[in-house]
């Protein structure tokens, strides 16, 4: 009996697989080194969807239009979810998209959070959305409509590597979701819901925001190892460190880092933000073989997006809907190739309940 599923063959795909003891992760035949830092999340999405969602024209205009076309019919109902955490603001006005047979429900899923994310972030900070533009790759519209003005080039390379780093990672617990959802026919927009559900929680998506919280908490290099030493007491997981498959370093935190690093070479990063980071990773790593030998548990991708999106303007409680900026293209992706297999995921439980008078 496997609790919680693990190693448990639950789906067949062409469409990532993640080799936990050797640290390689393989997107549609690419390794993730192949990708990050030189493809733009156009160029992954073409890569991804080949042969499960058909585009018509190039995919850097029909995902512009998909941005534009989301942005016109919601800008006016935004300030009324601005109030709400930006996440659930994002999750809500997406269940409304249409579930349409076509592909038109993919790009405006796909296109959804790069356009609600920024201008209900821009809403909840007294300021007025700006809409989307043609011609601009989806990481520099969304950066421009984030921050009001153009980004510089190293910038949206290095969104580009994050939406690249994330989006697919084999059956993780909101792709398991939003495939579960597929394989009961009830289409994308119903999956991609059930994605979001999913990722929304620390154990998966929701840890970058706890990560910058614990080094503001930590605050200079020299208080690292008594406040790890004191969470850890506490039996609080660090955000950031361990998972569930990797046995060895999570090969997506070196694509952040790398991209990190190319920023931090422009003047995008706070260096002493860096210097922290830095000092708390080495302590973490140290801090939880001493308490697990046993057990590997080393960086992970949260602890590197946390820093990454930090430093590209995007305020830490952000974080997972920009996850799901990029992930959205795998659960995309991965609805449709369970819908076409035609086969309802219908597990079992074990019951370990009373019986009733007679059977017992
Ligand atoms: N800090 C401290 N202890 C940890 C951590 C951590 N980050 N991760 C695991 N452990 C401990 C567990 O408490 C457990 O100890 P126990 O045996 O005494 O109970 C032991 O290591 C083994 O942990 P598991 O529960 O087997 O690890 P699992 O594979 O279930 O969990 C998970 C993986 C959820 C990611 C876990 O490492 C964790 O909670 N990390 C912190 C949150 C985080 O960074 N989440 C993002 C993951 S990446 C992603 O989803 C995109």
């Amino acid at each position: 009996m496997k609790i919680g599923l693990d190693d448990v063959v639950a789906a067949e795909t062409v469409l990532s697989d993640v080799d936990g003891l050797a640290g390689r992760l393989i997107i549609r035949g690419l390794s993730l080194d192949e990708a990050a830092g030189l493809y733009t999340f156009e160029d992954m999405l073409t890569v991804l969807w080949d042969g499960l969602v058909a585009v018509d024209g190039n995919l850097l205009g029909a995902l512009a239009a998909a941005r534009i076309d989301v942005y016109q019919h919601w800008v006016a109902d935004l300030p009324r979810y601005a109030r709400m955490p930006v996440f659930d603001a994002m999750r809500a006005i997406m269940a409304c998209l249409p579930d349409t047979k076509d592909d038109g429900s993919a790009l405006a899923l796909a296109a959804a959070p790069a356009v609600l994310l920024p201008a209900l972030l821009r809403l909840s900070q007294g300021a007025s959305p700006i809409a989307p533009r043609t011609g601009l790759s989806h990481a520099a519209d969304m950066l421009r409509m984030l921050t009001g003005t153009d980004p510089a080039p190293v910038q949206v390379a290095a969104l580009d590597t994050y939406l690249v780093t994330v989006c697919d990672h084999g059956l993780n617990a909101s792709t398991f979701a939003a495939r579960v959802v597929a394989s009961t026919g009830a289409g994308l927009v119903s999956a991609a819901l059930a994605a979001l559900g999913a990722l929304k929680g620390p154990l998966h998506g929701g840890a970058p925001g706890p990560v910058l919280d614990m080094l503001d908490t930590i605050g200079e290099a020299r208080n690292a190892g008594r406040i790890l030493a004191a969470m850890l007491d506490d039996g609080v997981r660090l955000p950031g460190f361990g998972h569930r498959i990797y046995r060895v370093r999570d090969p997506r935190a070196d694509a952040l880092a790398k991209a990190i690093a190319r920023l931090s070479e422009a003047g995008h990063v706070d260096p002493d933000r860096m210097a922290l980071a830095r000092a708390v990773e080495t302590e973490a790593l140290a801090a939880l073989h001493r308490r697990k030998p046993d057990r590997v548990l080393e960086t992970n991708v949260e602890f590197y997006t946390a820093l990454l999106l930090d430093a590209l303007g995007f305020p830490r409680e952000a974080f997972t809907a920009v996850f799901a900026a990029g992930r959205i293209g795998g659960w995309i992706a991965h609805a449709e190739e369970q819908t076409r297999s035609g086969r309802l995921i219908r597990p079992r439980s074990v019951y370990v309940g009373p019986l009733p008078r007679e059977a017992a």
